[in-house]
Order: structure tokens, then C-alpha cells, then sequence
């Protein structure tokens, strides 16, 4: 069990993870590659309560690209109407676990009937206080990314305020510490365009596990392989030992 390996007092309080294999799950099985997606619901629910459970304050999602929308029609189509009725139905899952639920992303591009589930369970979560769980929809960081240069040059901002904390308050997750730990399954070892500018000191974790196979268990694992890392931030081994 990794849960009793966890030293609570040094948790992640931003975790990002990349749920990615539902297509080869599902191929394994002999199903279509939609059969993975519903598949990767109940893996969801799980990381989600364990991540709760254990006191972490942001989840962030990573549950579809912008680059996904290059998919055949009939799978994003699907996507799509899995993604309505999960946020249906896991609503009552969220309040259950006093869960707040946020999104990232061109939310607007999405189809109408997905903004307005979504939205109507953001209000209905919003006070909930124990973990804020993010869902990355329609997300590409390079979009992000520009969305923030364009908007601190209409507000005329001058050279000289620009750093990085202001930089970080015009990105959508803004307000959100960066994840410490970000997490990707299925065996791939890339970014794919997900949160360039807030991973730049996060710790990446991959494993082969395909996401609809993932539970809290696998989290916990990841967490406390995090934990026995030393984070230098460029320093040396000895300064930071010293620092602890
Ligand atoms: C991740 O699984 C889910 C989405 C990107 C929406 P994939 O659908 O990418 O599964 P693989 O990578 O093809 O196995
Ligand atoms: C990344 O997975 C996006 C999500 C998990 C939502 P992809 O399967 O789309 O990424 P690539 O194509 O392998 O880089
Ligand atoms: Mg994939």
C-alpha cells in the first residue's frame, strides 16, 4: 500500500495529470476506441476521491486537446457527449466529496450543450472547499500562452512591469500554484502541449499504466516516488540539505 508511505507533510498541492491510452486499452480488449474513453470515467471518479482523500488542493485534468479535435468526427463527437453526461452524473460525486469543479481551455469552442453541464456544475460546486479539480477542455498551452500576450499588449502594459508573476496572472490558471508533480500514463513521454509555462519545475512521472487502469493507488504511488526526489530549482545537493 502507498497511501501509508505518504509523508503528508510534504504533498503536492498542484498535481496535473495526462490521461492518455483509453484508445489501446480498449484496443486490447478487442473493443472500439470509445469503449476506453467510458472506461476512463471510473478512473477518473478514483484518482479524483483519492486525491481528495488525501488532502491534495488542485487536480489539474488533462481530458482533451486542442489538437483533439483533428479526430474522426464520430470519436469527438462521442468525447463530447461522454463528457456531457459524466459531468452529469458525477456532479453528485463532487458535492459527496465537497469537490469544486473549474475548467481550462477554449471553452467556447466547445458544443453548446457541453458549456452549459459544465457550467451549471462549476456554480453549483463553487463552494465546495476540500480539492479543486481542473478540467483542461479544448486546452493547448501555446494557445494559452499567445491569449496572454495578446491581452497584456491591449492593456498597454509597459515593458518594464512585465515578469513572470504578472505573466502567470494572465493564464487560465491563474491564481493556481504550479503542479509540482505532473503526471502522464500510458507509456508516452511528452508534454503535448500542456501547461509549458506552469511545468517548468515540475517533477514529470510517467507510467505505463493505460488511464483506464489508473486508480488512486497509482497516484499514490507517483506521489510518494515525487516525495523521494530531491527538487534542486538549480541549486547544488548541499545547499539544499542545508536549507532542509
Ligand atoms: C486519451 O486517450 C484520451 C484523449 C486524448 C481524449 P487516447 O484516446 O489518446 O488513447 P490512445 O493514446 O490512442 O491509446
Ligand atoms: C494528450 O493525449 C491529450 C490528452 C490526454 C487529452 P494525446 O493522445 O492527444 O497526445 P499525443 O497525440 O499522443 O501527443
Ligand atoms: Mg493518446
Amino acid at each position: 500500500m502507498f497511501k501509508e508511505k505518504i509523508d503528508t507533510n510534504n504533498l503536492p498541492k498542484h498535481i496535473a495529470i495526462t490521461m492518455d491510452g483509453n484508445g489501446r486499452w480498449a484496443k486490447t480488449k478487442g473493443k472500439f476506441r470509445i469503449f476506453g474513453h467510458k472506461s476512463g470515467v471510473k478512473a477518473v471518479r478514483d484518482t479524483v476521491e483519492g486525491a481528495a482523500e488525501i488532502g491534495i488542493d488542485f487536480l489539474t485534468l488533462y481530458a482533451f486537446s486542442t489538437e483533439n479535435w483533428d479526430r474522426p468526427k464520430k470519436e469527438v463527437d462521442a468525447l463530447m457527449s461522454l463528457l456531457v453526461s459524466t459531468i452529469n452524473k458525477e456532479t453528485t460525486t463532487l458535492m459527496d466529496n465537497n469537490i469544486k469543479l473549474t475548467a481550462i481551455g477554449d471553452l467556447n469552442s466547445l458544443p453548446k450543450k457541453c458549456q452549459e453541464e459544465l457550467q451549471e456544475s462549476i456554480e453549483k460546486t463553487k463552494n465546495n472547499t476540500r480539492t479543486t479539480v481542473i478540467l483542461a477542455l479544448s486546452y493547448s498551452s501555446r494557445w494559452e500562452i499567445l491569449n496572454a500576450i495578446k491581452q497584456i499588449v491591449k492593456e498597454g502594459i509597459k515593458e518594464d512591469q512585465v515578469n513572470e508573476n504578472l505573466f502567470s496572472q494572465y493564464l487560465t490558471t491563474k491564481g493556481v500554484p504550479n503542479p509540482e508533480l505532473l503526471i502522464r500514463t500510458s507509456g508516452e513521454q511528452r508534454i503535448s502541449n500542456f501547461l509549458l509555462w506552469q511545468i517548468a519545475y515540475s517533477e514529470l512521472y510517467f507510467t505505463d499504466v493505460l488511464w483506464p487502469d489508473f486508480r488512486r493507488e497509482d497516484l499514490f504511488e507517483a506521489i510518494v516516488k515525487y516525495q523521494i526526489r530531491e527538487r534542486r530549482f538549480g541549486k547544488t545537493s548541499e545547499q539544499i540539505k542545508e536549507e532542509n
